[in-house]
């Protein structure tokens, strides 16, 4: 501003012009994000969920199958089939799918075309996603870094391209992220995380195992057993909720975050500068016996 003003009340009339506006359009957001299609018009709609053995896809297809949707629910094993399907609808059908194998996705994709026909696929929902191996990288070898990259990435590039044919026809599809928090699956199962890490430094020089100390593994599992207690979420539904909201709603959000710790921890953090990432994540490390030993 050009001058000496000292009359403010010019800026303040503004400032509250912006506070209403801001209010104003905080409301209508939320009332549109509220707005849902109806019941009658999504009933019997197909979706197509992998990963459905367990955690968030489990809980998704017995939660929109009990909704009214026709769920094809995609699972690893035989076993994680026939324990969903127990607790489900008639509606709901199972098959068999391991999102790495080329052949099997194309398969799959085929059977779930005829089935949904003329109908076409209401929603896809990329659910199957494993854990690579949580240890400091100077204990991996390129092989730990491959499976997650064939089945989170790879895989669900195989299927979204070989669904795509399904549900291109509606157009104008909406893509969705819901990025949860650390939630209680069997994904973030601790027993087993500790165990693979404890399985790898079985296998590292002993130079390496000097280095870091023979106390590592229980210092590390201390800190790791605390981020748990101040981040896990139990409660599933807060993932499927995100991930039925993506579905009814006429205005489905691009992006969705789930559990407090993904709301003000994990998001907040991902956008913050790397000094900054660095500093916050280096607080829960384990300092090592010998850093600077050979
Ligand atoms: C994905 O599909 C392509 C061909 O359709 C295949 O060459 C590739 O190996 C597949 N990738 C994975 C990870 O299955
Ligand atoms: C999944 O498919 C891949 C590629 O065919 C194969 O290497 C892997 O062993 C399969 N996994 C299971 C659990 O069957």
């Amino acid at each position: 501003m050009v001058g000496v003003n000292n009359d403010n009340s010019g800026d303040m009339g503004m400032l509250y012009y912006v506070v209403l506006w801001s209010i104003i359009c905080y409301f209508w957001w939320k009332w549109r994000a509220g707005e849902t299609l109806s019941t009658l018009t999504l009933e019997g709609n197909y979706v197509f969920i992998t990963g459905c053995d367990s955690g968030f896809g489990k809980l998704a297809a017995r939660t929109l199958d009990a909704k009214g949707f026709r769920v094809i629910a995609a699972c690893m094993t035989e076993k994680g089939a026939e324990e969903l399907k127990a607790g489900a609808s008639e509606k709901l059908q199972t098959v068999l799918l391991n999102v790495t194998d080329t052949e099997n996705v194309k398969s799959v994709a085929e059977k779930v075309k005829k089935e949904v026909g003329e109908k076409g696929l209401w929603g896809l929902i990329n659910n199957a996603g494993i854990m690579g191996p949580s240890a400091p990288t100077d204990w991996l070898n390129i092989e730990h870094y491959r499976a997650p990259i064939e089945v989170n990435l790879l895989g669900l590039i195989n299927v979204t391209l070989n669904f795509l044919p399904l549900d291109m026809k509606p157009f104008g599809i909406k893509v969705c992220c819901i990025e949860p928090g650390l939630f209680k699956t069997a994904l973030s199962d601790r027993a087993r995380v500790m165990k693979e890490k404890k399985a790898i430094w079985n296998t590292l020089s002993p130079d390496i195992q000097r280095q870091y100390g023979e106390n590592y593994l229980k210092d590390d599992a201390v800190k790791k057993e605390q981020l748990v207690k101040l981040c896990e979420n139990t409660d599933l539904s807060l993932v499927v909720n995100c991930i039925e909201h993506a579905l009814r709603s006429k205005y489905p959000q691009t992006r969705y975050s789930a559990g407090m710790d993904a709301k003000f921890l994990w998001l907040p953090l991902s956008i913050m500068p790397t000094f900054v990432q660095d500093y916050v994540l280096m607080k829960n490390k384990v300092k090592l016996l010998y850093p600077n030993a050979s």
